[in-house]
């Protein structure tokens, strides 16, 4: 007799994850960037392919290793992300949007490294804003992943997280407290309340990685009363 409560929670599922900061060049030896580490995302990587899933993990440039049995796309700018992101989402069950994607930028990337002039004191660059990965992963209307995201904030956090969910049209968001140097960003631990239509549930101070799991776990229950 098949015991399929025995099966891993992911087995058979295809998840994409998007991890790390993205890289805008400004001229070829600058950039504009931010501060994450990409260890919340590949802690997401390693739970998911721990729970029997197949991972893709598009990540940004960091200093991390590649969890075992994940398959690893490396790029660099938010268009790079969003061109890897957006060819293998169909095929994805699973969207995990962990990335800090740069919101903006530079219009007009010089050829050449700028040069610093005796005349001008003060320098104006020009930014653009860059598509929303996530928020496009979400409006697919053939083989829409089950989609997730992460509201990193330092003031408003439940507000501004449930209006995220709503406007980029997620089935759950994963919102951390980023003003407090205890979590997020480089620290090893983390703190999350993840919301839904209709629900939350609160993760406390834990170990990235626990909470990685906790979050699959999660994740795991929702596509299978999705399912029934
Ligand atoms: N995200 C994305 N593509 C972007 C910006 C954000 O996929 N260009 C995703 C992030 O990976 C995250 C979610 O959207 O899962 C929320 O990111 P966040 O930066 O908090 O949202 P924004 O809409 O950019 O709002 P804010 O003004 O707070 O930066
Ligand atoms: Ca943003």
């Amino acid at each position: 007799q098949l015991q399929a409560s025995r099966l891993p929670a992911l087995s058979g599922k295809t998840v994409l994850i998007t991890a790390g900061p993205t890289r805008e060049a400004i001229d070829p030896v600058r950039f504009l960037s931010n501060h994450s580490s990409g260890k919340m995302g590949f802690a997401l990587a390693e739970a998911a392919a721990k729970a029997g899933a197949r991972v893709q993990l598009v990540t940004g440039p960091v200093n991390l290793a590649t969890p075992a049995g994940v398959e690893r796309i490396d790029v660099q700018s938010a268009q790079q992300m969003h061109t890897a992101v957006m060819q293998r989402a169909s095929a994805a069950d699973i969207f995990i949007g962990c990335a800090a994607v740069a919101d903006y930028r530079v219009a007009e990337v010089a050829e050449q490294k700028m040069k610093k002039t005796s005349s001008n004191d003060e320098l104006t660059l020009t930014l653009v804003k860059n598509p929303d990965i996530i928020a496009d992963v979400a409006a697919l209307t053939y083989q829409r992943p089950f989609t997730v995201g992460f509201a990193a904030e330092t003031e408003n956090l439940a507000n501004y997280a449930k209006d995220k969910l709503q406007r980029k049209k997620l089935d759950l968001i994963c919102a951390n407290d980023v003003s407090s140097k205890e979590q997020g960003f480089h620290s090893e631990h983390n703190a999350i309340t993840a919301y839904w239509q209709g629900g939350e549930l609160a993760l406390e101070r834990q170990p990235k990685i626990s909470i990685a799991h906790a979050i699959i776990e999660l994740i795991a229950n929702k596509l299978t009363q999705k399912r029934q």
